[in-house]
């Protein structure tokens, strides 16, 4: 898959570490910043990726912050994003097969970093259900 992946500050360590197993995944990613734990504005960086996924260069993005509540917020004002911000697997899982989610939302202070990989692996590898679930989303 391609993937759009951005943190702020807050979530500049666990993107590192995404990143990296995106790619030993064989991933196509795309690190739009930050690019070090100095203070940045966790909207710009939803911004740049939600541009991107809802252009459609992407098949999805991927946000950390320090509780992905920010990146959520600001992830969902673009109307093509449907962000989910999920602290373990049932909740990645559950966003896609329901809401179709094609934005992951992570909180770097509220997430156990040994559940990080499984999280991801459970949002990239599960398909939105369709059914009664396309008729909500119709609704957003
Ligand atoms: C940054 O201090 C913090 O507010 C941010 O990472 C995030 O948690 C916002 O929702």
């Amino acid at each position: 898959m391609k993937i759009a992946i951005a943190s702020d500050h807050g979530g500049y360590h666990y993107k590192e570490i995404i990143v990296a197993y995106l790619k030993a995944l064989g991933h196509v990613t795309q690190d739009f910043g930050c690019d070090s734990d100095a203070s940045v504005d966790y909207p710009d960086y939803a911004h740049l990726v939600c541009n991107e996924v809802a252009d459609q260069g992407f098949d999805c993005g991927i946000l950390i912050c320090g509780t992905g509540i920010g990146m959520s917020m600001a992830a969902n004002r673009n109307p093509k994003i449907r962000a989910g911000l999920c602290k373990d697997v049932e909740t990645a899982q559950l966003t896609r097969q329901h809401n179709d989610a094609n934005v992951l939302c992570l909180g770097a202070r509220v997430t156990d970093i040994n559940n990080i990989k499984s999280i991801v692996d459970a949002f990239l590898d599960t398909d939105f259900e369709g059914g009664r679930h396309e008729k909500r989303l119709k609704k957003f």
